[in-house]
């Protein structure tokens, strides 16, 4: 046989390391974190195994576990104790997000990203205020549920100082709010706050793989959906756009969610951005793969490092991940 060109060559032991094109590190990693304001106990977290709420007592306990693994960042989610129209348990000075930052900060070395939105403090689940007309009927609002963009920017303002000034590394506007981005700036700006960089959940997705995070963080929406605020799935020039505008108006990081099923954005926004990519591996990402092995079908510990491994692949530089913990121990 006369075949000058053999492929396998570089497949035999020994060499393949070598030529590796992709590596994961623990550090490319950021574990999100629920802390629990109406419990004095840890909850497990039943669609994501390995995962729980903790309360805000243990949240130091639980970021030292984290950081045992060698991931060195977190993303603080958080349960309010109590929820209302306007979410105004998100930007309380004593809010379950800030109470646990402040002890983190103090007694870890970790590095702290804080998720800022609207949907697990509204007692209408949705990331923002509601349009006026809708506030009072729910009827009304099932059908066209819409937030109202400009007033929401005041509270999310609110939130991204009440983090920061609680001592967060960094803050992550999740709401896909127009405007969002340069609204934070701005406001951490002028509070004194301009070294605290932002990551836009840039080009967010309106997802079904959200699903077990909901249970998590207890942020469904009570009705209607979030195809008004989120890009629409079909949507990848849009995606393009959408995040030219965050970085004009000053995002540090642009961050694609979910990661796996947009894949393709997030290797075109790397082809397209000079910044940091962040990829979101979500909650249904990863409860898909502890069903399946649940069942015997998956090994949970390939598919989880073949994910990783795709998306950092894809060109996201880090990545958040439930699985980080688990992984970063194997690596
Ligand atoms: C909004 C937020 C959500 C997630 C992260 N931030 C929920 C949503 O948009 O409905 C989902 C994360 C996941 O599924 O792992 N605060």
């Amino acid at each position: 046989m006369d075949l000058t060109h053999r492929p396998r060559r570089l497949r035999q032991d020994r060499v393949r390391d070598l030529v590796s094109e992709t590596t994961l590190e623990p550090t490319d990693f950021v574990a999100p974190v629920f802390v629990d304001a109406t419990t004095d106990e840890r909850i497990e977290i039943e669609s994501m195994p390995g995962h729980e709420r903790v309360p805000i007592d243990e949240a130091v306990d639980r970021v030292e576990e984290v950081l045992e693994t060698g991931v060195e960042a977190v993303m603080l989610f958080g349960i309010p104790i109590a929820k209302d129209p306007e979410g105004t348990r998100a930007w309380a000075d004593d809010g379950v997000v800030q109470e646990a930052t402040r002890r983190i900060v103090a007694e870890t070395d970790a590095y702290v990203i804080t998720d800022v939105c609207l949907c697990e403090y509204t007692d209408h689940g949705h990331c923002g205020t509601l349009e006026e007309e809708l506030r009072t009927d729910a009827d009304d609002a099932h059908a066209t549920c819409t937030v109202d963009n400009d007033a929401t920017l005041e509270s999310l303002e609110k939130i991204a100082v009440s983090h920061a000034a609680a001592g967060a590394d960094m803050v992550a506007p999740s709401g896909m709010m127009d405007g969002m981005v340069g609204a934070i700036r701005g406001a951490l700006d002028r509070e004194g706050f301009e070294n605290v960089p932002v990551m836009s959940y840039a080009a967010k997705y309106e997802s079904a793989f959200y699903g077990p995070f909901r249970d998590a963080a207890d942020g469904a929406p009570a009705f209607g959906d979030r195809r008004h605020y989120q890009m629409d799935p079909a949507n990848a020039r849009e995606a393009i756009r959408e995040v030219a505008l965050d970085v004009e108006e000053g995002a540090d990081v642009l961050m694609v969610k979910p990661a796996l099923p947009y894949l393709d954005v997030v290797s075109s926004l790397r082809r397209e951005f000079d910044h940091p990519i962040a990829a979101y591996n979500v909650s249904g990402e990863y409860a898909m793969l502890h069903a399946a092995a649940e069942k015997g079908w998956l090994d949970v510990e390939e598919t989880a490092l073949e994910s990783l491994l795709s998306i950092k692949r894809a060109g996201a530089d880090l990545i958040l991940t439930y699985f980080a913990e688990d992984v970063a121990a194997r690596l």
